[in-house]
């Protein structure tokens, strides 16, 4: 969410007072898929023409991004949810560490830089609260596509030598399906000299959604959602008139607020297939849901204690573990949820645990048992989806909780506290 703060308000610490027990109806509005949407407006550095996104959502990181591609030269128009991008007059092939290293995503724009100017300079991004986040694949690939990379001091420098800097079609295998370097190697490829196939690629729909736009561009894109995706690369994109999908994490977020407050309510527009293991785990807890092809209505009563374990795309997907967790704190039974994805994605449970959840680890696996209660405390939200299972929890808890940590948060919901409380929320954002 864009907030705009007073002088006195920026240096005072924000947080959402939620009163928990408020029972939740009517209809929310999905945003536009933030992930995607990052994605997408790096793709407008494969083409001199105009590109317009439509359906963004009104996020911190999409405003940081358009920071990082305005420092390399990208001009861009804002409207209320639409952005026009036009990369013309490229005059860095180098973005800033301060931007990159804020937001993860950026580091992606190394691929179509790389592509289109045949030379870019990316700062590492470093590791972050949830894991590692290694780029050792997307380098790989983009060795494979004929550039020369090297990582020095702390910034990655590809460039592709020979006549005409034109990197050259080939074969990739990633070792394991990363998002990101599957999205830096499809946007690499596209301007590539012959046909790229990218083996054990990842299947997730923002994938799917920059082939989309790749061949709104003029490029050419098969297999985008299975494991093996071929790119034949042109000589040229030209511009586009691009719709975002919508957010599927924030989907599930929303039908997850409305489980744990044991409520029915419709969450539109969403893509159901994007959401099958959600909906899935949802059903299996006992809440009923139905979908007549734009929206999900859901309808919690009893909510059972279920088992999940974190996989790629169409597997359980790991941005929604620690909602999910809030959940399944308040469920009958006793859950098994294992993060099976990134390292250190569990720290939202010390938060819950201060809010009266019983809830044991071992490794990467958190044992939780269902109490009839959780109980309103201060806690804060370590990353942006731990910010949202503490939001969540404290929908479902006795009292008052104060959530701290909101430049998680507003890094990637938009509106979040806005679209609970026109669902009957009683939330508040308060300085302290
Ligand atoms: C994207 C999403 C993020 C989501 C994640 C997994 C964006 C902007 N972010 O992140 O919200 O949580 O997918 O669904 O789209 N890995 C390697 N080597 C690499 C790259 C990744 O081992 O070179 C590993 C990572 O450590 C992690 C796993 O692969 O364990 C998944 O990472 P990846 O799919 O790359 O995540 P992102 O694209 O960074």
């Amino acid at each position: 969410m864009t907030v705009t703060l007073t002088p006195s308000q920026q240096l005072l610490t924000p947080q959402l007072e939620i009163r928990g027990g408020a029972q939740l109806q009517g209809e929310v509005r999905v945003s536009g898929a933030k992930n995607s949407a990052l994605v997408l407006m790096t793709a407008s550095l494969l083409s001199a023409d105009s590109l317009r996104l439509r359906n963004m959502p009104a996020l911190s990181d999409i405003g940081g991004m358009g920071d990082i591609l305005e420092a390399i030269g990208v001009r861009i128009n804002r409207g209320s949810d639409w952005v026009e991008l036009q990369a013309d007059q490229l005059s860095q092939v180098s973005p800033p560490y301060e931007l990159v290293n804020s937001l993860r995503a950026s580091f992606f724009c190394i691929g179509p830089l790389l592509a289109r100017l045949g030379v870019a300079r990316v700062p590492l991004p470093g590791g972050c609260k949830i894991g590692a986040r290694p780029v050792v694949e997307h380098v790989k690939g983009l060795k494979a596509l004929g550039a020369q990379v090297t990582i020095e001091h702390g910034v990655v420098s590809a460039v592709v030598p020979g006549r005409g800097h034109r990197l050259t079609g080939g074969r990739i295998h990633l070792d394991c399906p990363s998002v990101g370097a599957t999205e830096t190697l499809m946007m690499a490829a596209a301007l590539a000299d012959g046909e790229t196939v990218i083996e054990n690629a990842a299947q997730e729909p923002e994938v799917i959604d920059l082939a989309g736009l790749i061949i709104a561009m003029g490029g050419r894109v098969r297999g985008a959602g299975t494991p093996t995706i071929t790119i034949v690369g042109m000589e040229k994109l030209h511009g586009a008139d691009y719709m975002v999908i919508p957010d599927r994490i924030e989907a599930g977020t929303l039908l997850l607020a409305g489980a744990i407050t044991r409520s029915c309510i419709r969450v539109t527009p969403v893509i159901p297939e994007h959401l099958g293991a959600v909906i899935s785990k949802l059903e299996e807890c006992g809440c009923k849901l139905s979908n007549d092809g734009i929206g999900i209505t859901i309808k919690a009563d009893q909510v059972n204690s279920v088992d999940l374990r974190t996989q790629p795309f169409p597997g359980f997907p790991t941005d929604l573990q620690a909602p999910f967790m809030s959940l399944l704190a308040t469920a009958n039974g006793t859950s098994v949820i294992t993060e099976a994805i990134f390292e250190n994605r569990l720290q939202h449970i010390g938060e819950l645990q201060r809010m009266g959840a019983a809830i044991r680890t071992q490794g990467n696996t958190a044992f939780v048992e269902g109490v009839a209660r959780l109980s309103g405390a201060p806690v804060t939200g370590s990353d942006l989806r731990a910010a949202a299972a503490m939001v969540l929890a404290g929908l479902a808890a006795d009292g008052v909780t104060a959530v701290q940590g909101l430049q998680h948060l507003d890094r990637g919901y938009d509106n979040l506290e806005g679209k609970l409380n026109a669902l009957g929320a009683s939330i508040k954002r308060t300085y302290t």
